[in-house]
């Protein structure tokens, strides 16, 4: 018989913080979970409590870049039970980039042990059901080592820590909160390099854009596919979704970062709602016919997009309800106010 590896004397207590007035920030909670690769195999380290890591100086993690990030939400359901949301999906795109950044791929045995023991050790820091806030997961994965040549690393380091959020953006949770967004002239990511996967790199190449956007008054940048700047890429973040009559759009590309969320929603769409769905290419012209616009992610979950700036063109778009009647299925599936067709939900067992 497996033991628990956690026993919970009382009810869960909540961290005494106000969790529904929360931004996205970091608060560092007391547990993380690490795991170690050497010499072929990984091992595993399991919770651990130094906030701070010690890695060799010649890491290619802090030269070349070759880092990886994910980025899930544990909630508490109407049922208190704790649910993550499609974590396999995280573990298989992480593998995806660590395929491409040449380095082992993390077991998603071990990715979901992890997530699920970094809950259960940080327990009463997952928000209560109905504040809004969310534990939000952080895995990560670094390619160390003592090196200076330019090539993969042969030890790695995965990590998760976890941290209670409130809203991305300003202006606090719900589809109904509008957002400006401005066409970046600036790219995040090369035509056929990594934007499809969530390597560290693609984020400090979003700085500068996202700093201008922001010097400006916008809550982000938004990208062009990066060969030809003339279709819709994505939105800091997030990934675009648009309504154009009756038919939910995003873009097809090969630069943006394939979304759990948007794949989940484009699902509630098409088999939940019958609204057809299509996955194509989006261009900046065709802003002109399209109804309504969002973004979507783990973070932003989905925001009604009210206004995108172009140098000399701008777009208004009016608060559609079919963003609400996605976001409350996604949330009400994630947070078991609804059913689970697709079996989403993935409980994390308190002892
Ligand atoms: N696009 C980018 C660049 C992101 O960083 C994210 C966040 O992970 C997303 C889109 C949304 O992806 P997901 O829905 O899997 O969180
Ligand atoms: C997410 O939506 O999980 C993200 O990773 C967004 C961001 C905080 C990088």
């Amino acid at each position: 018989m497996n033991k628990p590896r956690y026993y919970f004397i009382n009810e869960r207590k909540h961290a005494s913080l106000d969790f529904a007035t929360m931004g996205f920030d970091y608060l560092a909670c007391p547990w993380r979970f690490e795991a170690v690769f050497q010499h072929g195999i990984w091992r595993v380290r399991g919770i651990v409590e130094d906030t701070t890591m010690h890695l060799p100086e010649g890491s290619q993690c802090l030269h070349y870049g070759q880092e990886l990030f994910e980025g899930m939400k544990v909630q508490t359901g109407a049922d208190g039970k704790l649910y993550a949301f499609r974590p396999l999906d995280n573990a298989r795109r992480l593998n995806a980039g660590a395929d491409y950044l040449c380095g082992p791929p993390v077991p998603e045995e071990l990715f979901l042990r992890g997530v699920e023991e970094v809950t259960q050790a940080n327990a009463p820091y997952v928000p209560p059901y109905g504040t809004g806030a969310s534990l939000y997961v952080r895995p990560f994965y670094l390619g160390i080592g003592d090196n200076v040549g330019v090539k993969p690393a042969s030890s790695y380091v995965f990590r998760i820590f976890v941290s209670p959020v409130g809203p991305y953006f300003k202006g606090g949770f719900g589809p109904e909160k509008g957002q400006k967004f401005r066409v970046s002239q600036y790219d995040r990511a090369a035509p056929h390099g990594t934007g499809h996967i969530k390597a560290g790199g693609n984020y400090a190449c979003s700085f500068f854009p996202g700093r201008d956007a922001k010097s400006q008054g916008y809550a982000e940048a938004l990208y062009l596919d990066p060969q030809e700047h003339k279709y819709i890429d994505e939105i800091g973040a997030a990934n675009f979704l648009a309504l154009k009559k009756n038919t939910l759009l995003t873009p097809k590309s090969t630069s943006v970062l394939p979304s759990i969320t948007r794949r989940s929603l484009m699902r509630i769409a098409s088999d939940l709602f019958q609204w057809p769905t299509e996955e194509r290419k989006i261009a900046l012209d065709e802003l002109d016919e399209i109804d309504a616009a969002a973004c979507c992610g783990t973070a932003a979950v989905i925001t009604w997009i009210q206004e995108i700036h172009d140098s000399d063109r701008k777009w208004q778009f009016p608060f559609d309800e079919r963003w609400k009647k996605l976001y409350d299925k996604l949330v009400g599936i994630q947070t078991a106010t609804e059913e689970d067709p697709f079996s989403w939900r993935y409980e994390i067992k308190l002892g």
